[in-house]
Formats: structure tokens, sequence, C-alpha cells
């Protein structure tokens, strides 16, 4: 038998296997991967598009190396990648025909995508493209909030004669090349609606003619997963830089999400921002996240010359080692059932399709592991790193139990070495 699980109600795409397979790479690559200081660079430092040409003109990604890419996602576990094609600044991975700002004409001077989608095609995992809805270069797009030129007042004078609905036609009829020339597109991930601030107005669905943007979609990929920041909720919520409390619900409505992290605060490759997150940490965000019935979008900023930097590098394997030993407490997981109580330090996950319940132990505790509810439920109890035993006793206070030192009538207690035998541990219970 297997215990009921939450499952979000069904959304215009496919989102079974994203649900399985929780564990994506995100990248982001632009020409800001030469200033190396923030993908933001040109609005935080509200620099004009004459002098942010100097990134496209020596944009020369030498070692690029998709493959190589493909092999490290996939050794980290990962199951699907999401890559910019094209970010605020408005710079196109793509060889688009809609404008000049692409990579084609940078010193490169090859498609950067197509080769990309192959190579993680390839490696079998599942394609996403992440498309900014703001566009810093584009003449038609207006300024607002967030635009690099929002305190140049000769640049905003001109707004006056830029007609957004242009920018708009362009926004479209780039998406049509990427959902026409790709093959299959698994999600399609937009970025973002700006809000109105008190000089600007917003920009939202009606600007972006978001119902006819997401038919035009569908008609070309029907299964495609879109994400919500159109301002039309499709099929995924992506929250951002923070880990939810819990299943991330919508209107009372448990939903399909993904957190998107990234290893420094900065998604664009940032030379010198040193908040790097530790491996353990990276894998307790991945077990919190599937704990509460969601994916980890995780990103990887390549540098300028086109390769993963070594801090990159160096937590992808290590996720890497310890997906290994644990991917099966990741993969078709997700939150246990209510009725079974998270000890403390732990997060649990469920498989409903093999009825086994992972204990993720955070903080490891003295020799016992107290799981209330659980006495009577479990058939066999395994270190999941290397398959050994973990014994338990059941129902048993401390006063019968030798080596038990809490527990009562429902409790079901693992005995744990002393010594915490790997990192991020995870038991295996196979429940009756
Ligand atoms: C934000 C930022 C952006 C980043 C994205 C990823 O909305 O504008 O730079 O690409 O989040 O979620």
């Amino acid at each position: 038998m297997s215990y009921p699980v939450i499952t979000p109600a069904p959304t215009p795409g496919k989102t079974d296997w994203f649900q399985h397979d929780r564990f994506g790479m995100f990248i982001h690559w632009g020409t800001y991967s030469l200033a190396a200081r923030h993908e933001w660079v040109k609005s935080r430092e509200q620099i004009d598009t004459e002098t942010y040409m100097k990134y496209f003109k020596h944009f020369d990604p030498d070692l690029y190396d998709p493959k190589a890419w493909a092999k490290a996602a996939k050794a980290a576990g990962m199951k699907y990648f999401i890559i910019t094609t094209k970010h605020h600044e408005g710079f196109c991975l793509w060889d688009t025909k809609y404008t000049d700002y692409k990579v084609t004409n940078t010193p490169y001077g090859k498609d950067v995508l197509k080769p990309m989608v192959e190579a993680f095609r390839a490696e079998g995992l599942k394609i996403g493209f992440y498309h900014s809805l703001l566009d810093w270069f584009h003449e038609d797009y207006t300024v607002d909030g967030c635009h690099p030129m929002r305190e140049n007042e000769e640049y905003i004078a001109h707004d006056a004669e830029r007609d957004l609905s242009r920018y708009v036609d362009y926004l479209h009829k780039q998406t049509e090349e990427l959902m026409t020339q790709f093959g299959k597109i698994d999600i399609l991930w937009y970025d973002f609606s700006p809000r109105a601030t008190d000089r600007f107005p917003g920009k939202g669905r009606d600007e972006w003619r978001a119902e006819e943007l997401i038919k035009l979609i569908r008609s070309y990929q029907p299964d495609i997963m879109i994400n919500d920041r159109l301002q039309i909720d499709q099929d995924v919520k992506t929250p951002e830089q923070f880990q939810p409390r819990g299943w991330l619900h919508v209107n009372g409505q448990p939903v399909v999400w993904e957190a998107c992290q990234t290893f420094s605060g900065s998604w664009g490759y940032h030379r010198d921002e040193s908040t790097w997150k530790s491996v353990d940490m990276l894998i307790r965000m991945l077990v919190d996240t599937v704990s509460k019935g969601g994916n980890l979008l995780l990103n990887v900023g390549p540098t300028a010359r086109g390769e993963f930097d070594e801090r990159a590098i160096e937590r992808l394997e290590g996720m890497g080692k310890w997906m290994h030993h644990n991917s099966r407490s990741i993969y078709g997981c997700t939150q246990a059932p209510a009725e079974f109580q998270c000890p403390q330090d732990c997060r649990l996950t469920y498989n409903p399709e093999t009825n086994r319940l992972y204990v993720h132990v955070f903080a490891w505790p003295f020799r016992h592991l107290h799981l209330d509810g659980l006495a009577g439920k479990v058939e066999y109890a395994q270190l999941l790193r290397d398959g050994s035993e973990i014994q338990f006793v059941e129902g048993k206070g401390e006063a019968q139990t030798l080596h038990v030192t809490d527990g009562g009538a429902g409790t079901l207690t693992l005995m744990l070495p002393v010594q915490q035998p790997c990192d991020v541990p995870v038991i295996e219970l196979f429940l009756k």
C-alpha cells in the first residue's frame, strides 16, 4: 500500500516529467559575462548602449564546449536545463533574423544555442529556454524603473517616439523562432513583468499580449511548460533566491513550483563575488525543496571564455557525488504524507511509487532518531549511502530498551552510529 500525497491540479502543459526529475541547471550567459560583475551591470551602472557595446565587440568564448557543460550538468544529477536565449541586455544567443545584436555578429561569429541544445539533448536532459521580456537594447523598448537610462532625461524624452507594440511584435517573432528552430522545447521561462514606479508605468500581460503569445507558443509546442512571469499563471511558479517555508499555494491550492537559486547571488558570471554557498548547503537546499514538493533550478554563470569556472565545477561535482548515492531520495519523490512527522533537524521525502520514505538528517543526533507515528509501518531501514542496515526498535520507551533514551507507543527509534557516516546522510525506510 502506498500513502496519498499532495497532487497539484493539472495545468495546460505537461509537468509529470518535471515533478519526477526535480533538479535542473539554469545557465545565464551573455555579454555581461565579460563585465563579470552581475548580469544587471548595464542597469546597475546605468551604462548607455554605445559604451556597453564593448562587451559585444569582444564576445569571443574560445573555450566554449557545450558537451562539457552538458556532461557536468548530467554528472551533478540534473535532468533538464534552462538557458538564457536573451537576457535583459537584449543580446541574442542564436542566429535570429530579427536583430543584428546577436552572437553571430560578435568576433566568435557562430551560433552558440543550437550546439548547446544538441549537447544537452544528447546527454538526455530536457530543454528549457529562458527569455527576457525586458530589453535594454531594442529601440522601441520604453523606459521603466529597471531600465539603464531611467535617469537620462534626454533618452527618456525620446520615449514619445518609441512604440512598445513594435517591440512586442519582435518578442512574439523571436519566440516563434525559438519554438520552431530547435526541436522539442520542454520549458519556456519568461522573465519578467516590471512594476510601475512613481515615474514610469509597469509592463505586464496586456503590454506583452500574453494570451496571444501563449497561444502562439502552444500552437508549436503543445506540451511545453510556461512559467508565471508573463502575469498569467501557466504551469509553474518560480520563487527566486529564497527557500519557501512549505509547498507553494495559489488561491489556496498547491501548485507545481520550482525555486531558482544561484551559487553566489549573481546569475551572470561574477568574478569577485564571494558569497558562494557550500556543497553541503546546496544539497540541503535541494532536499529541502523536494521535501516541500518543489524543484530546484540551480544556476551557473559561464565565463566570457565559455567555461564553467572552478568554483561552480567544484560544487557541481560535490552535488554529483552525493546524488550518485542518494538520488533515490530526490527523483520521483515529493513531500511526505502529513501523517509522518518530521523529526527535529531532518527533512522527509517520499516516493509514492516505491512506497519508501527518506529521512535526511541535517544535524546528526547522538545514537537515536525517533520517528513518531512510524511504529509498525516500517519493514526495513538502511543507510542509502551504502545500503547498510539501520536497526530500529518500535513502541518502546526508555525504561524497556537498553539503548533507547526516549520513545513511545507509536514511535519507531532508529539506532544510529555515533559518528555521522557521510555528508547529509539519508535513511531509506521501506514502508509496509
Ligand atoms: C530576475 C533577474 C534576473 C535573473 C532572474 C532569474 O528576475 O532580473 O537577472 O535572470 O531573476 O530568476
